[in-house]
């Protein structure tokens, strides 16, 4: 019998049998000059993905531990600094800016609202003393994609670092870190990387570089000065998840001859056949404007007369599909369906007509088919523009 989950969550993610493999061998010394290859070989395709030729750490952490670091490295106590708020990520930024004792100001937007660049630009304009700006490319709590591009240029105008959390972002949604002078991202393994949790990423520009030695804040497991050091002979300040690390390599060989912008679209797609089909029963989107929705997870409403907990109690149970709730105060108000990972044409589709049958399951009455029909003609390209 197949009982294995069908992993439609924003992280973890199925997991290539490749990655698998190359994870489950024997320990390896990572004081060795072939563990050091390979933090070598890696370090040069992680480049590529982030788009930077600055250096790119890589941390045995989950994705918090990237964004603690691209605070802890950045900011002193007292430092003004910005962070945009549109989901449960900001407010952690905004947790982590308050640890580190910064003077913290945010913009926050009402659910499914994205950042508005003109908002960015008037608070540096009046606070030209900022030190740094947070935000998140993607924010999987909301589903909200912010446009990190527009943003840059206006903080490019400035003094300030914009730092940006790309955890579920990275490998999903276009990124060009030097070009569009982004000067921290934190990402994660578990998302796009199509890997097990307990990788973290941070990539630091050369103006974020600067700041590193003047940088006070007491941290010790984050520092990347520490880590700068140690990249620099190919290695980590401590012992690494070597595991994963061998599994990340397989994942970048996987991801860069598939091609990056190739994968780009590939999610745009799912997430219109995802949107298509949830709209043509009609469900309502958290996100209404299209090219703010994440294309990493789609959030919809839960419609009236659907409890939430027996929705997903079928479509685990009956379906092995999993997909998330909302988290705090969403719980039992939307749901959300991840697109990323090891996932193929025919997972969406499956994914799509297992949701609509726990729906009906759970009390919501509609043309059974009618949502895998409109991802069908997306999919086969005779659909809704
Ligand atoms: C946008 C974003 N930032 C940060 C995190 C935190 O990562 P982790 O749970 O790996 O610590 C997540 C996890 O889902 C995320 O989606």
């Amino acid at each position: 019998m197949k009982t294995e989950k069908l992993l439609l969550i924003p992280g973890p993610t199925m997991i290539p049998e490749k990655i698998l493999n190359a994870m489950n061998t024997q320990a390896v010394g990572h004081r060795t000059e072939y563990f050091e290859n390979i933090i070598k070989e890696v370090t040069i395709k992680l480049k590529k993905v982030f788009r930077t030729e600055r250096d790119v750490y890589i941390l045995t952490s989950s994705g918090s531990g990237a964004m603690e670091a691209s605070v802890a490295n950045f900011i002193n106590e007292g430092d003004k600094t910005l962070v945009l708020v549109n989901g449960k990520f900001g407010e952690r930024f905004a947790s982590l800016n308050k640890v580190y004792g910064a003077d913290l100001n945010e913009i926050i937007y009402p659910l499914g609202v994205p950042v508005n660049p003109d908002d960015v630009e008037s608070f540096l304009e009046k606070n030209p003393e900022t030190k740094a700006v947070f935000m998140q490319q993607n924010e999987t709590s909301s589903t909200i994609l912010n446009n990190v591009k527009a943003i840059a240029a206006v903080v490019k105008k400035y003094d300030a670092l914009l730092i940006v959390d790309s955890v579920s972002g990275l490998g999903v949604t276009e990124m060009k870190m030097d070009e569009w002078g982004i000067d921290v991202i934190a990402a994660g393994s578990q998302k796009a990387f199509m890997l097990p949790p307990g990788l973290a990423f941070v990539a630091v520009s050369e103006k974020a570089e600067k700041k590193l030695s003047s940088c006070g804040n007491k941290r010790y497991y984050f520092c990347l000065k520490a880590a700068k050091k140690n990249l620099e002979k190919s290695t980590t300040p401590y012992t690494p998840a070597t595991s994963l690390i061998r599994g990340l390599d397989t994942s970048l060989d996987m991801i860069l001859e598939y091609g990056i912008e190739k994968n780009y679209e590939k999610q745009e797609k799912y997430t219109k056949m995802l949107r298509e089909a949830f709209k043509t029963i009609g469900l309502s989107m958290v996100v209404e404007n299209d090219q703010a929705a994440s294309r990493a997870v789609t959030g919809v409403y839960v419609p009236e007369g659907v409890k939430w907990s027996e929705f997903e109690r079928i479509l685990s149970e009956k379906y092995n599909v999993l997909v998330a709730g909302g988290q705090d105060e969403l719980k039992g108000k939307i749901f959300r369906v991840g697109t990323i990972g090891y996932l193929g044409d025919l997972d969406i589709l499956s994914g799509i007509a297992a949701i609509e049958m726990a729906l009906f399951e759970s009390g919501y009455i509609f043309e059974l088919g009618n949502g895998v029909s409109a991802a069908q003609k997306i999919l086969i390209g005779r659909g809704k523009n």
